[in-house]
């Protein structure tokens, strides 16, 4: 695996593979990898001959107050799981590469970015958004894998790509999650060893409140949201909403989503009804 720290080292090398007449697969990270990133990279070297990891703590995606300062970075365990896994490029930009002197460009997608997670971190799907636009132009990759683990945001990047008429297929992949059910994040290492016993409550109240909701239970949110209130989360949110465009549901079939707080650290989950 090659490492690569410039936008002009990385489109030297992507460009080559172009000639080779090369398919190449995209998978954008801000690191701390774990399994579930390494499944993404599973499928983009399923889709695609080549394949880039891109690993970049995104700073506009953060409001302040929020995590920038302290979200793990470990570059080099990092680029470790990543030549094991048989990934061909990372590309590990500073700041100035993302967002050079000038920059002035922000990437709205309208509709999708003002519910749920959107309504909580205002300005968070902007940061995405614009991230994604530049690295999307800057690989211009033939398949780009995200995982359902952030459902909103890969709505997010499909609108996106399909507005600005980006050359790069959208493919989601399935959530990664531990034994006990708790989806693998980056940000699981905040949990202190007594908020990480209770954080699988998450996925367990989803996949109660699911059964509820698919039995046609009419009180099956507010009862979720009980649950964990009393578990010890504070809740964001915990809602029925449209898989496609998030809009509210009160019925099956839908996609149930959560987030909500342990402490200091901020959990998301979702699953199908
Ligand atoms: P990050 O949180 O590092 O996640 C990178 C990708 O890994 C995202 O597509 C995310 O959905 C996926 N992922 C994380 N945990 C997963 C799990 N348990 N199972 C399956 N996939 C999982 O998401 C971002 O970074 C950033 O917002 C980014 C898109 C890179 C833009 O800065």
């Amino acid at each position: 695996m090659r490492t690569v720290k410039t936008a002009s080292q990385l489109r030297a090398a992507v460009s080559a593979w172009r000639k080779a007449g090369e398919t190449v697969g995209f998978v954008p990270t801000m690191g701390a990898l774990h399994a579930g990133h390494l499944s993404l990279l599973g499928a983009a070297r399923a889709a695609a001959e080549r394949t880039v990891v891109s690993i970049f703590v995104n700073p506009t995606q953060f409001a302040p107050g929020e995590d920038f300062e302290r979200y793990p970075r470990r570059e080099e365990a990092d680029a470790a799981m990543l030549a094991d896994a048989g990934c061909d490029l990372l590309f590990a930009p500073g700041v100035e590469d993302i967002y050079p002197a000038g920059f002035a460009t922000t990437v709205r997608v309208g509709g999708l970015d003002d519910v749920l997670d959107g309504a909580v971190r205002p300005g968070h799907f902007d940061g995405v958004a614009t991230v994604v636009a530049r690295l999307f132009s800057l690989v211009s990759a033939d398949v780009a894998v995200f995982g359902e683990k952030d459902w909103q945001q890969l709505l997010v990047v499909k609108r996106l790509a399909a507005d600005l008429a980006f050359q790069t297929t959208i493919v989601g992949a399935p959530i990664v999650r531990e034994p006990d059910g708790l989806a693998l994040s980056s940000r699981n290492a905040y949990l202190t060893v007594a908020e990480r016993a209770t954080a699988p409550l998450l996925h367990t109240t989803l996949v109660e409140a699911a059964r509820e909701i698919a039995e046609g239970r009419a009180d099956a949110l507010a009862r979720a949201r009980a649950w964990l209130g009393e578990a010890g989360f504070r809740v964001d949110y915990l809602d029925l909403r449209n898989a496609d465009d998030l809009a509210p549901r009160t019925h099956a079939p839908g996609r149930l989503l959560a987030a909500a707080w342990l402490g200091n650290t901020r959990l998301i989950d979702n699953i199908a009804v």
